[in-house]
């Protein structure tokens, strides 16, 4: 878990990653606008009240206009009720479109991981995709909208303020400018270390996300190896990477305040050097005091626009890191080539195949044909590469060289959404979701009647503990289905990949988990199924593959032998070992 500043990129052009977000707001413009106009009703009010002061000054003292008893005091309550309808329409309407935003963006960073290789999600790690998902695209969306609309009333605030100022007495408002200069420096310095810490950050807090959620999905097998303590410490590590590197932007964040307020000090010391010498030549009393008045009001909304810089900092930092992902290439949708429904020949060609080149090939120089409706074995120790093998053709992963073809034509000249309608996958790991056992076995076809769904159910051998739970078919599976015991589980997917009904059926390792019993009942139902079918199968107990129309043993990525049960035997080679092994023990 090194904590690895290093695998962030460094920064893009802020302004390029910024307009790419406001994208997302565009179609929501007229309510963003309305929030604008809030902000200029707010910032109006708010710099008005230099004038009530001057006003109240000159009625109650100068003029001694008893008016002004009533006038005054209804000026203030009719200036706050505009300043507080704008603050609240530049506050909701803004807010509004944020959240459009993050939905928006939420929906296209999901529907691209959707779409997104088998060997770029291999490569990923789940906490970090998760965790762009939810923290970075919050904080890109407070950057789009809450960021921008207080940049604009705060700026709006500052610019009205200085007109009045200018209105009251130019000379003396002349020199509070000259401090802009050295805030606007010193917070483009601020910025960009915002920026540099923001994006450790949310690194950092991908990181977290990733230990959580594998000790939370490991809790088993950490209780049984009283791994507690040690994975405890791993999160700790990555905790305290989270809180050194927050620590660091809160730093940033806490010095600029003080050093901008500084600097107004400074001009604003200047400034009564310079109105006390008006003064003494024969400045107005009403008009010193609305002008000190406004310039005191300066400050607040610059501190809240130094303070705003940070949320616009994490926002770009967190835009650049979901735009990379949006801006990686997705699998596409495959040829051109349509079809409705294969007869299911299957050929290999020449295929060589490596996940990445340090490792070597995984697949090398590998032949075979498949007639439609046969079932072909593939067996081979741990590691020869039978998994690999069958992903090439649904192309979880294309090959290196070499062709995969189904029905004699290149499976990369398909539609990708056709190839893999034509194959029903039970898969070495079972994969599950939260919800009903009925929805688990439909999963993408849900219009698929109840009797269909129970006679895969049926053949699956799923039946038989379906109806020993009270909600039958209703039953929900919690996460990854840990109330249900491994063979039934691996029931389940294999009723699920049933109900595909497709020409192609790839069992791997599909019924390891089952007792012997069950095993032969599932593999006499999936024999009937198998007719009329092109299967693939993969299993380690050579007893489930002795019925096989020909067997294909691996070893290291090639093909050693190729036969049925009894030619392979016959050969007394590889295949004849590992059944010695199994049987003869
Ligand atoms: N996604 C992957 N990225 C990189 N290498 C991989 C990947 N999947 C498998 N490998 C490597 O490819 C080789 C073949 O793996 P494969 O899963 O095809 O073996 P297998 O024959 O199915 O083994 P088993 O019987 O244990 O399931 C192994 O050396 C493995 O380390
Ligand atoms: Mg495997």
């Amino acid at each position: 878990m090194s904590a690895a500043p290093a695998a962030v990129k460094p920064a893009a052009d802020g302004w390029a990653i910024y307009r790419r977000l406001l994208k997302y707001a565009r179609p929501h413009a007229g309510m963003f606008f309305i929030g604008v106009l809030g902000a200029i009703l707010f910032a109006g009010a708010n710099a008005a009240t230099g004038w009530l002061v001057k006003s109240f000054l000159d009625g109650a003292f100068i003029q001694k206009n008893p008016n002004a008893a009533w006038q005054v005091p209804l000026e203030v309550i009719l200036l706050f009720t505009l300043r507080g309808i704008g603050d609240y329409i530049s506050n909701y309407y803004p807010s509004w479109v944020g959240r459009q935003v993050i939905k928006g963006l939420r929906h296209d960073v999901f529907a691209h991981y959707m779409r997104l290789p088998t060997a770029y999600l291999d490569r990923q790690q789940s906490g970090h995709l998760l965790s762009k998902l939810t923290n970075n695209i919050e904080l890109v969306a407070a950057a789009a909208t809450n960021a921008a609309i207080s940049i604009i009333s705060d700026s709006l605030s500052i610019v009205f303020l200085l007109g009045v100022l200018f209105y009251f007495n130019w000379r003396l408002a002349a020199y509070c400018i000259l401090a802009a200069p050295v805030i606007a420096w010193l917070m483009q310095i601020a910025n960009r270390s915002f920026r540099r810490y923001s994006e450790r950050i949310q690194y950092s807090m991908g990181d977290v996300t990733r230990v959580a959620k594998e000790a939370i999905e490991a809790h088993r097998l950490i209780k049984i190896f009283n791994a507690e303590d040690h994975q405890t410490d791993r999160f700790e590590q990555v905790n305290e990477h989270n809180r050194a590197s927050n620590m660091k932007l809160i730093r940033t964040k806490a010095i600029s305040n003080p050093v901008v307020q500084l600097i107004a000090a400074v001009a604003l010391a200047s400034v009564l050097y310079v109105s006390i010498k008006q003064i003494l030549g024969g400045l107005k009393f009403a008009d010193f005091f609305g002008f000190l008045t406004t310039l005191f009001m300066i400050p607040s909304p610059l501190r809240s626009l130094v303070n705003m810089s940070g949320p616009l900092q994490q926002g770009i930092a967190a835009g650049q890191s979901v735009f990379e992902l949006l801006d990686e290439p997705t699998e596409g949708s495959g040829g051109s080539r349509g079809l409705t429904r294969a007869r299911g020949e299957i050929e290999f060609r020449g295929v060589s195949f490596t996940y990445d080149e340090a490792k070597g090939e995984v697949l090398r120089d590998v032949s075979f044909h498949v007639s439609p409706g046969e079932t072909v074995a593939i067996v081979g120790r741990s590691g020869s590469g039978k998994t690999t093998l069958v992903g090439l053709l649904p192309r979880f992963f294309d090959v290196q060289q070499g062709a995969v073809l189904l029905d004699g034509v290149d499976v990369r000249d398909y539609k990708l959404s056709d190839l893999r309608a034509q194959i029903s996958l039970v898969s070495q790991e079972v994969v599950l979701f939260h919800d009903t056992i009925r929805n688990n076995i439909a999963f993408n076809a849900l219009d698929n009647s109840d009797a269909a769904v129970t006679e895969a159910a049926r053949a699956a051998n799923v039946m038989e503990f379906v109806n020993q739970q009270p909600k039958g078919f209703d039953t929900l599976l919690t996460d990854r289905g840990q109330n249900f015991s491994g063979g039934q589980r691996q029931r389940i997917s294999i009723a699920r990949a049933l109900l595909k009904n497709a020409p192609v059926l790839m069992l791997d390792e599909a019924t390891a988990a089952l007792d012997n019993e069950s095993e032969r009942r599932v593999q006499q139902e999936l024999s009937l199924l198998m007719r009329g079918r092109t299967t693939l199968v993969i299993a380690h107990r050579l007893s489930t593959v002795e019925g096989a129309d020909r067997i294909i043993v691996l070893d290291g990525g090639r093909i050693a032998e190729m036969g049925t049960h009894q030619e392979l035997l016959a050969r007394a080679g590889l295949y004849a070992a590992l059944h010695g092994m199994q049987f003869n023990v």
